[in-house]
């Protein structure tokens, strides 16, 4: 079937997207345990983002995993699933002119790796927010680690499932050593070229 999909060639292309939005566009995606507090980051980086007139959207589990992504398990095959289908929309985000900031435990290599493969080396920037394990459990904000030590989350990332950490990403924060509003200014400091369109 697919072979008969062929692609047309639009007048309008990222590059005029870029210009018209006077940015870069790339993904910036948060890897880490449950409760490391990827989403809060995030968070606090789009907004220092949109106050620079940089045009964003994010994506986390709250959006994806209840629309998109509601037929979606946390086995791994479905986890690789997950990370596949938000690598593709993100894709399309960035092709559109945008920053996407995506929080996700992603807890496989395998499944970061593609979306290096999908995005481009250049489009995808890692930020690995490393907090221990001891540190989310002890925060449990949504409860979820109680309920995965009492048995009752069978594949719980961290407790009974494995996390693979990133061998090499461009970022690493431990919020039990940095503040937010300084997690938010190394993430801006490493991207301030990457955000210029004449890169
Ligand atoms: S991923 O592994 O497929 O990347 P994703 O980031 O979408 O996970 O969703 C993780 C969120 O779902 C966690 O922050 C937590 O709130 C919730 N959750 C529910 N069950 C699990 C589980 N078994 N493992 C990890 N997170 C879970």
């Amino acid at each position: 079937m697919q072979e008969n999909v062929i692609p047309h060639t639009f007048s309008i292309d990222r590059n005029v997207r870029r210009a018209l939005k006077k940015h870069n566009a790339f993904l910036l995606w948060f890897t880490g345990l449950s409760g490391s507090g990827k989403s809060t980051i995030a968070n606090a980086v789009e907004k220092a983002l949109v106050e620079k007139q940089i045009h964003t959207y994010t994506l986390d589990g709250d959006n994806v995993r209840k629309g998109l992504n509601n037929n979606l398990t946390f086995s791994p095959e479905d986890r690789t699933e997950n990370i596949r289908r938000i690598g593709e929309v993100a894709n399309l985000m960035v092709d559109a002119g945008l920053v996407v900031l995506a929080a996700f435990v992603s807890p496989y290599q395998k499944d970061r790796d593609n979306l290096k493969a999908i995005l481009g080396d250049s489009n995808f920037v890692e930020v690995f927010i490393n907090t221990p394990v001891e540190e989310c459990e002890r925060r449990d904000v949504k409860g979820l680690y109680a309920k995965a030590r009492a048995g009752e989350i069978k594949n719980f990332t961290g407790i009974n499932a494995p996390y693979e950490a990133p061998k090499d990403p461009e970022i690493e924060i431990d919020t039990t050593e940095v503040s937010i509003a300084e997690a938010v200014e190394m993430i801006l400091t490493h991207i301030e070229n990457k955000l210029s369109i004449n890169e």
